[in-house]
């Protein structure tokens, strides 16, 4: 559900004539972007999870007026609301007197159960992964994905170097095999992403597995966790130039940007800062590889249902406009 308000949401909800605009999945959500696009004084969209709900579920007697608080108390005015949360709010809204019936019917507390469950999975937040060999981009495009869909980017890649530098008993276990250019056991991998995963921003704004899984092991461990992705994007490279990319990538320690000296020229100026990871050489490149292809086709087998495969041998802007395409497509799928 989005709610935008055509001013800034009054504190005294009761006694205001605010326009409200609830509309249901992801088309209001794409709308809001492309209003943001065109004039970009929209405010972001701000998503108020169960708990913000809930919180003012006690004090408010009907369900849009929770919509409001919360956006108040967040110092937004536009939100959108989970399924869950609306659910909350809207069963509050039945218990109260004076309950305003036509936002009841949009909530969808009303609908059957069967009804119910399905625009819940509508209203999911983003659950992507993208895979590919070593250095077919899927660093680059991800950081494009998160900066226009706001899910959180987990790249195990880049966990697992935090990790290493933080001295923790997984980085430490998994440096032997990572810098031999081998993958680091199921077993640490899964914990890891467990253990990220569940935390909240990544339940509330939806996430983006970047480097995960990368075997059949950790396909099936996702599931175990009861986690369904919604999106599987296979960037695909051929290997000479996958190799080619990994010799020339070079990263900036200060924001983290990925460049390579031929496709992606970083600035002159930050030139001496960059450094080149220690497994980006040929050789290591040929053993990531290896174990690349001994995997990529049974993860492929366990996500077919949901994978698009994209042409990752163009340049990172055209490769972007493909997933950029093919996100919007699914999200307009889904709202449909
Ligand atoms: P990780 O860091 O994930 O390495 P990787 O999979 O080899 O992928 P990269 O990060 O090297 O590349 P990328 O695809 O993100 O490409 P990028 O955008 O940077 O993992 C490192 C290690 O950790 C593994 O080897 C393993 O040991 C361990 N590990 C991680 N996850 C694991 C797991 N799940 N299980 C077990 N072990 C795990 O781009 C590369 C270069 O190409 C850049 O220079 C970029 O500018 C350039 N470039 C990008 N796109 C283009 C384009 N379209 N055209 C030309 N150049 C481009």
């Amino acid at each position: 559900y989005v709610a935008s308000f055509s001013t800034p949401p009054p504190t005294h909800l009761r006694s205001c004539k605010v326009s409200i605009q609830l509309s249901r999945g992801e088309n209001a959500r794409k709308e809001h972007e492309e209003r943001r696009t065109s004039s970009p004084a929209t405010p972001p969209l701000t998503h108020l999870g169960l708990r913000s709900c809930k919180e003012y579920l006690s004090k408010m007697n009907h369900g849009i007026s929770i919509l409001l608080i919360a956006a108040v108390c967040l110092g937004t005015n536009c939100c959108y609301v989970s399924a869950a949360a609306a659910a909350a709010a809207s069963a509050t809204a039945i218990k109260s007197r004076d309950r305003p019936t036509h936002f009841l019917k949009p909530f969808g507390v009303l609908q059957s159960n069967k009804r119910r469950s399905r625009l819940s999975d509508d209203r999911q937040p983003r659950r992507i992964i993208v895979m590919g060999g070593p250095a077919s981009g899927k660093g680059t495009q991800c950081e494009m994905i998160q900066q226009k869909y706001n899910v959180v980017h987990l790249s195990t890649g880049d966990m697992l170097r935090a990790s290493l530098a933080a001295k923790t008993e997984i980085g430490l276990q998994a440096k032997e095999y990572m810098d031999a250019g081998r993958l680091v056991p199921d077993d640490l991998i899964v914990k890891l992403v467990k253990d990220r995963i569940n935390q909240p921003d990544c339940q509330e704004r939806g996430y983006l597995l970047d480097g995960f899984p990368r075997t059949r092991e950790q396909a099936l461990a996702l599931r175990r966790m009861g986690i369904e992705p919604d999106t599987f994007l296979f960037i695909d490279v051929p290997d000479d130039a996958l190799v080619e990319r990994v010799v020339g990538r070079r990263l900036d320690p200060v924001d983290g940007s990925i460049y390579h000296l031929k496709y992606r020229p970083p600035p002159q100026e930050i030139m001496d800062r960059l450094i080149t990871r220690s497994d980006d050489t040929e050789e290591k490149a040929k053993s990531r590889l290896e174990q690349f292809h001994a995997n990529v086709n049974a993860v492929k087998k366990i996500f077919r249902g949901i994978m698009v495969t994209v042409d990752g041998s163009g340049s990172p802007g055209a490769v972007s406009q493909e997933i950029g395409n093919i996100l919007e497509k699914k999200l307009a799928k889904c709202a449909a």
